[in-house]
């Protein structure tokens, strides 16, 4: 048989998404985003990211699949996120995977969104060599995931213990007067700052943390410190070096997620490191991982920062793997999980 044809529809978020693949090549990748209209929210809100699903999901596929120049009669599958994710948000993609699927006879997979982060990077660098470090970074999730095969072993290694990475860079944005999503302002704000100005708290990285957490991480301390030197100064009348904090803090979450990221590699044994989620097109995480990766002599694996953050890509990346490694198809009686676990 020649390379499935696979569509991945992509809703748990604040991201419509709508990809189509034919094996492991790309064959489009159409996002249409809501969050201009969070914005004045300060994050996402369920209700309208729903509501922005439901309009965006048709005029999206359409644009795919004019993109991708195929029939949609001409799919092998199709693939869509089944969790975790927003509720709301999650059962529109489902559904209207759904009612595709059966109206055009074709196979259904419920994939997991987490495991897509990790499967898009095929579509850029091809055969992912096995076993694999993944460090997934978003506005939900930061996690350390050990990549045995994309289609059946993805065990986790660690994880955040109270904020996700993407979730402490739209805090401190908020606290600095920065707009949401504060990631890629704070990482545009940061180019001109000092990144040794303050030297701010790198979460569980002391020596008694490391026992039971060595492969876990912790913004929470972080962000309160960022806002308790930002209060401080703002007491004493004193204007705030916004990049040169926007530095600081960005130098303080980039070290330890790449000092634990590496640790884990080398203690795991694996030759190769792989990033995704939005906070993986940070240009200080990429640069800093690649220093230490190529210190530690091991591999590292960056998609294009268009394939890090949410998008129907890489849900079709995992449907596809899936066929690839046999998998039998959800079937139309799957529902939604918005905690569902890797
Ligand atoms: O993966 P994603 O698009 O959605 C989730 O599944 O959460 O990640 C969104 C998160 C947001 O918190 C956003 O601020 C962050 O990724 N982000 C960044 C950058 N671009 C997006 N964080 C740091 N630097 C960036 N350049
Ligand atoms: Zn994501």
């Amino acid at each position: 048989m020649s390379e499935p044809l696979v569509l991945g529809l992509e809703s748990s978020c604040d991201e419509t998404g709508v990809g189509i693949v034919r094996g492991r090549t790309l064959l489009a990748n159409e996002v249409a985003s809501s969050v201009d209209l969070h914005v004045r929210f300060g994050g996402v809100v369920p209700e309208v990211a729903s509501r922005a699903h439901l309009s965006a999901l048709i005029p999206t596929l359409e644009r795919a699949a004019a993109k991708a120049d195929v029939d949609l009669a001409d799919l092998d599958a199709i693939a869509v996120t089944a969790g975790p994710g927003l509720m709301g948000s999650l059962v529109v993609g489902l559904a209207s995977a759904k009612a595709l699927a059966a109206y055009l006879g074709k196979p259904l997979y419920g994939v997991n969104h987490l495991v897509g982060h990790v499967a898009v990077d095929l579509l850029d660098h091809g055969e992912l060599p096995m076993p694999s470090l993944a460090l997934l970074v978003s506005g939900g999730h930061t996690q350390l995931l050990h990549v045995e095969d994309i289609a059946t072993r993805i065990t986790e290694v660690g994880s955040t213990i109270d904020d996700a990475a993407g979730e402490a860079y739209d805090k401190v944005a908020r606290l600095l007067g920065l707009p949401y999503p504060g990631g890629p302002v704070i990482d545009k704000a940061a180019q001109e700052g000092d990144p040794t100005f303050i030297r701010f708290p790198r979460g569980l990285t002391a020596r008694h943390d490391l026992d039971r957490h060595r492969f876990d991480f912790s913004f929470s301390g972080l962000k309160t410190s960022v806002a308790r030197w930002v209060e401080q100064r703002r007491l004493d009348g004193e204007p705030v070096p916004v990049a040169d904090v926007a530095a600081s803090f960005q130098e303080a979450v980039c070290d330890v997620l790449t000092a634990k990221t590496v640790d884990a590699a080398q203690h795991l044994g694996v030759s190769s490191i792989l990033i995704g989620g939005g906070v993986a097109a940070n240009s200080r995480l990429r640069t800093l991982l690649e220093e230490r990766a190529a210190a530690a002599g091991i591999e590292l694996r960056r998609p294009r920062p268009a394939l890090c953050t949410d998008n129907g890509a890489m849900i079709a990346a995992v449907g596809s793997e899936a066929i690839r490694a046999g998998l039998k198809p959800s079937g139309l009686g799957i529902s939604a999980d918005s905690g569902l676990p890797v």
